[in-house]
């Protein structure tokens, strides 16, 4: 059996995502089974170092999750250049998890460097930057990826697997209500559970440039492709705390509100917001009504409803109702194991990298979801439809 290592730096790795989903839930959890297995003569080893800033946190993580892994401490530096130059060893991949707005200088870095680059979206904050950075790792012929971790939700594959099933037959509107009460921090003993900077537009935040970047590939690949949109964001509350106590303006979009219509006339809304409090089954719920079925997706479960089940209600206010209208829907089974989506798409990348397998998940096709967030606050400010031209 060959074991085929892969060296991976992993950049801002202290941050919420990259510790919780790339060190500990993807790559700790892959060296953890085993390995990547390749038939039954290969397994791909990643083997990260860790970089960012503060050394006494990387140490910390090196220690937790290296000793969890494989008995002892990951590598760090707070050294970026020099893990990129080959300093520490030698390392194929680079993993940028820092901020939105730190994303460009490290990706430059590691073009420089010759990396196969994956990163998280997204990947600017305007659509010019966005393509900018996607054709200077494609013109310099270097492998590379964006997150696009909801694909691989358990939700979301049970709604492509009853679309290819026709279970819908013609799908006439797909409705999305994302979100959840985030604490401002200005209460007594309710500290925020995100991080300070999303509330401010300054420092890469905002509701539409997080969240319609993920609208964006999942519309495109378990819909159809976006053909136009209308958006509304707003800012509900003006005040939050930053993590070092003191209370901030906040300047950033924390609802968004679109319309998207697909090239085949599919309409879908996303409702999204940091405002709200959550009464449906899960803090994402799409709702998919086709001519034959519908179904109603959370992150793991999803229902459903055919033609034959609909109940028929009749509208009348002054009796109580006598339908009980979650009575009629079906569980979809977990007919298959469904690991977790950002590892899944981990070793997606990493096997593209070393066994050049099919990706399609690259820092151009992250653009694109930059491009529907920056429509989206033209439409808004504009207060108009706008198209979705092709990128590239
Ligand atoms: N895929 C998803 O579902 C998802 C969800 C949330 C956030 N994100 C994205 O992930 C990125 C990180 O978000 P987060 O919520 O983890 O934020 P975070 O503030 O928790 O983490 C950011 C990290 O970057 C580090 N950092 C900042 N500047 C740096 C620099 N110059 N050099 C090295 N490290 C630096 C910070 O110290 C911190 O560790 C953002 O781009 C965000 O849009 C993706």
């Amino acid at each position: 059996m060959e074991i085929k290592r892969i060296g991976i730096i992993m950049n801002g790795v202290t941050g919420r995502m990259g510790t919780n989903q790339h060190l500990a839930r993807s790559i700790t959890a892959i060296i953890k089974e085993g390995g990547i297995k390749v038939g039954n003569d290969m397994i791909i080893m990643p083997d990260p170092i860790l970089t960012g800033r503060r050394e006494y946190a990387l140490k910390e993580l090196a220690e937790k999750y290296g000793n969890e892994a494989k008995g002892e401490p990951f590598k760090y530096t707070t050294d970026v250049q020099g893990a990129l130059d080959g300093k520490y060893g030698d390392y194929e991949i680079f993993f940028d998890a820092s901020g939105t707005l730190q994303r460009a200088g490290f990706i430059e870095a590691a073009v420089k460097a010759g990396k196969a680059i994956y990163c998280e979206k997204p990947t600017a904050v305007e659509t010019k930057e966005a393509v900018r950075l996607a054709k200077l790792v494609d013109d310099a012929g270097l492998k590379n990826g964006v997150v696009q971790d909801k694909l691989w939700l358990p939700g979301f594959r049970k709604l492509k697997m009853l679309k290819e099933l026709g279970f819908f037959g013609k799908i006439l509107s797909v409705r999305g209500e994302f979100g959840y009460w985030v604490f401002t921090g200005m209460d007594y003993d309710q500290p925020a559970q995100r991080p300070s900077w999303n509330y401010r537009n300054e420092d890469g935040g905002g509701m539409m440039i997080d969240m319609f970047c993920h609208w964006r590939y999942v519309i495109d690949n378990v819909f159809g492709p976006v053909k136009s949109l209308v958006a509304y964001g707003a800012t509900d509350i003006d005040q939050r705390r930053h993590e070092d106590g003191t209370p901030f303006d906040c300047t950033a979009d924390d609802s968004a509100y679109a319309m998207f219509v697909l090239e085949d006339g599919t309409m879908v809304q996303f409702n999204s917001s940091w405002c709200t409090r959550v009464r449906r089954d899960d803090l994402l719920t799409v709702q998919v009504d086709g001519v034959k079925g519908s179904a109603v997706a959370g992150l793991r479960e999803v229902k459903t409803q055919s033609a034959a089940n609909t109940p028929k209600p009749v509208w009348n206010p002054d009796v109580p109702q006598p339908i009980d209208f979650f009575e009629a829907w079906e569980d979809v089974p977990n007919n298959t194991n469904y690991d977790n989506a950002f590892k899944i798409q981990w070793e997606m990348f990493i096997k593209h990298v070393v066994l050049d397998e099919e990706w399609n998940y690259s820092l151009m096709e992250g653009a694109k979801g930059v491009q529907l967030a920056e429509l989206g606050m033209q439409s808004w400010k504009e207060r108009k439809w706008m198209d979705v031209p092709e990128l590239g």
